[in-house]
């Protein structure tokens, strides 16, 4: 939170001086030939109250049904995991889930939950280490896409790397395959990787999840405009850009841009940048597997498959993976 406050007094009161990665992105993304500007932006404090409630629509499948999936199968993912394991969660950690599988964890020698946000992290590792006063919870603030030191003095030698919500589709190929050869070298030869992701399925199904009939969908993705106009002071009236989303078949991934509406130009730090009718900015890519096919990414990076655990339709999978 300090760090988006800072941002807005600096965007209220000094545009030309904002030196932000965002700002750098943003104007970077759109002087590109093709327009973009990287999804990790959607989650300011508006953009992660927005996608809580894309979890609680009925469209969206994808949240409940891993949800459902880890509480179905607790007792066999607790048991593939094994005894005094460290469970370190990329991503939020605040959810069901986690807790789901943190009561059947046998013996866990520690939590260690790895957020960007670090307001968020901290909450949520408060509140968890409040619920589970026994466990060893570490929060570490890092981009996990980076990869990050692990904290010293752990009482295990066996980690197992969470990282549910499906997540990696939000990672272009290449970029996912590298997270994951990142995990693979962070959990050593004796360590494991639970890892949830959307399964590829019929467009309709598909393409309702990601435009819903209350328009949620639609305000986060404009919420991107909305943040930077509020961060990096620039004028883009969200009146005149539209949510547009589809399923590229072919790719398998949904693809997510807004798309100006008319001819027009907007100012981001002094810098003009013009729109033709029609034109798109790229706003996220979210990738459906197959379950042999992202077993085969992730045996090229060295892993093997132990487990997968799915529902009745086929919507979701999750996967226990080991070195
Ligand atoms: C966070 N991520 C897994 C979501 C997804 O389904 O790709 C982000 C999202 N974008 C629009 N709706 C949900």
């Amino acid at each position: 939170m300090q760090r988006l406050l800072d941002h807005q007094t600096q965007a209220n009161s000094d545009i030309s001086t904002l030196d932000t990665p965002f700002l750098a992105d943003a104007l970077a993304g759109l002087s590109a030939g093709r327009k973009s500007l990287p999804c990790k932006y959607l989650y300011d404090e508006r953009g992660s109250q927005l996608f809580d409630r894309i979890c609680e629509l009925d469209e969206y499948y994808l949240t409940r049904t891993e949800t459902q999936i880890t509480a179905d199968n607790a007792e066999a993912i607790a048991e593939a995991i094994g005894t005094g394991a460290v469970l370190v969660e990329y991503g939020s950690g605040s959810s069901l889930k986690t807790r789901v599988l943190l009561d059947h964890l046998q013996a866990p020698a520690a939590y260690i939950p790895v957020d960007i946000s670090e307001e968020h992290l901290l909450g949520t590792a408060r509140v968890l280490q409040n619920e589970y006063p026994e466990l060893d919870v570490r929060p570490i603030t890092a981009d996990f896409t980076q990869g990050f030191d692990m904290p010293q003095g752990l009482n295990s030698e066996r980690t197992c790397v969470y990282f549910p919500g499906s997540t990696i589709g939000n990672l272009e190929k290449h970029a996912a395959i590298r997270v994951l050869r990142l995990i693979s070298e962070q959990i050593g030869s004796s360590g494991g990787l639970l890892i949830g992701f959307d399964l590829q399925k019929s467009r309709e199904v598909l393409e309702q999840a990601y435009d819903d009939s209350l328009g949620v969908t639609a305000s986060f993705t404009l919420n991107m405009l909305r943040r930077a106009n509020r961060e990096l002071g620039a004028d883009f009236d969200l009146s005149q850009f539209e949510h547009v989303s589809f399923y590229n078949a072919e790719a398998g991934r949904i693809e997510i841009y807004v798309e100006s509406q008319c001819d027009q130009s907007v100012t981001i730090a002094e810098e003009q940048i013009e729109f033709e009718a029609g034109e798109r900015i790229h706003i996220e890519y979210s990738h459906k597997y197959t379950i042999p096919g992202f077993a085969q990414m992730a045996e090229s990076v060295g892993f093997s498959q132990r487990a997968v655990w799915t529902d009745d339709d086929n919507y979701f999978a999750v996967m226990y993976f080991e070195k």
